[in-house]
């Protein structure tokens, strides 16, 4: 390594530019010899070291005999050396020594593990593709809705008592909008029957996997997030026994061939009649165990037929871009709606206990599905 501080004779342009093309053939050239850390770590002590570092040394030399209109020129050619002297250390950081000392290569190297569908994902998909082999089509729709889809349009008028069966997460500041434009967080996938009736005309078969939210306390068995499955089917003649037999079907695909479906009179305001739907227990086969509450049967989801008044609702809607819209008058068609939570048939799939399972991030209950 060359130590001299080099004169300098001149400080027009074509000096200093021959003078600085000498000291960075000098940091070329070392640079290209720093095989080991240790030659690394000289270069940059040569070169930079904050009290004999050569740069400084030569800076000060330089700066101080230096006119003052030189400074300047003088300056800029320091920071280019600098940076060249740093990119030289950086290169050299990333290149593969010579010497190895610290690396053990008889170490097992790290084992990138193939992910895996999340398991509600998983019972999701698996949901939606029963209703795909029937003809099914998938639709997606927002989670912030508006009051007029989660709850108007599907027969819960304002302040009416059947919006206290979903206790809703309502966005701030919302009082100033008429009701039917508030934004809430859905509080079910419904609203997004409505969003396709009013874009589609029938006939409709689709369905809705989604996240909804409700102003739950966690526990056990609630989220205040979790996942449904809505469907819709509307069609010419459609009538209960196609609900009937179209969800017998379905339970029976994601549960086994041996599960029997029964159906017993509810209510939700946006189908007519309404029923919940019980499966036989998956896990004694209906003799009665701790998990059916020794009652035999497990209840699973939701349906009935779409109440005419979604559907006046729906027309509404489209008429008021084509005034004539008749595509949904009940009175020629008619269709069946069902809704289910996903979380709760992935833990009945697998006999999980506690929903938190599900979003703990907790690699050891998600493996188990891998
Ligand atoms: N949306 C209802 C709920 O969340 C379920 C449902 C859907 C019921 C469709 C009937 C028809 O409780």
């Amino acid at each position: 390594m060359t130590d001299a501080i080099p004169q300098l004779l001149s400080h027009d342009e074509a000096a200093l530019d021959q003078a600085f093309a000498t000291l960075e053939a000098q940091v070329r050239a070392e640079a290209a010899t720093l095989t080991t850390a240790e030659a690394q770590e000289n270069f940059r002590l040569h070169w930079l070291g904050r009290k004999q570092g050569r740069l400084k040394l030569i800076s000060e030399a330089w700066l101080k005999s230096a006119p003052a209109e030189a400074r300047k020129p003088l300056g800029i050619r320091f920071n280019q050396l600098k940076q060249q002297i740093e990119q030289a250390l950086e290169v050299q950081a990333g290149a593969p020594k010579t010497a190895v000392a610290g690396i053990d290569i008889t170490l097992p190297g790290l084992v990138r593990e193939p992910g895996i569908e999340h398991p509600l994902l998983k019972a999701m998909h698996e949901i939606v593709a029963v209703f795909h082999n029937l003809g099914y089509s998938t639709n997606l729709g927002p989670q912030v809705e508006t009051d007029f889809y989660n709850f108007e349009a599907l027969n819960f008028p304002p302040n009416h008592p059947a919006r206290d069966t979903q206790d809703t997460l309502l966005v701030a500041d919302q009082q100033k909008k008429p009701s039917r434009d508030r934004l809430l967080m859905r509080t079910h996938t419904s609203p997004v029957q409505i969003r396709t009736m009013v874009a589609q005309a029938p006939p409709v078969r689709i369905v809705i996997p989604g996240k909804v939210h409700r102003n739950d306390a966690a526990d056990a068995t609630h989220s205040p997030i979790f996942h449904q499955v809505e469907g819709l089917c509307v069609d010419t003649n459609i009538t209960f026994s196609d609900l009937k037999g179209t969800l017998d079907h379905a339970m029976k695909a994601l549960f086994g061939s041996a599960v029997k479906t029964r159906f017993f009179p509810s209510f939700f305001p946006f189908t007519e009649p309404s029923a919940d739907v019980q499966i036989s227990c998956i896990f004694c086969g209906g003799k009665g165990c701790r998990k059916c509450k020794h009652s035999g049967w497990i209840e699973l989801l939701g349906c009935g037929m779409v109440d005419p008044a979604v559907f006046a609702a729906v027309t509404s809607e489209r008429r008021k871009t084509d005034p004539a819209d008749d595509a949904y008058n009940p009175e020629k068609i008619s269709g069946f709606a069902f809704g289910m939570g996903v979380e709760r048939i992935a833990m009945i799939q697998h006999g999980i206990s506690d929903i938190g399972h599900f979003y703990s991030g907790d690699m050891r209950f998600l493996e188990q599905f891998a």
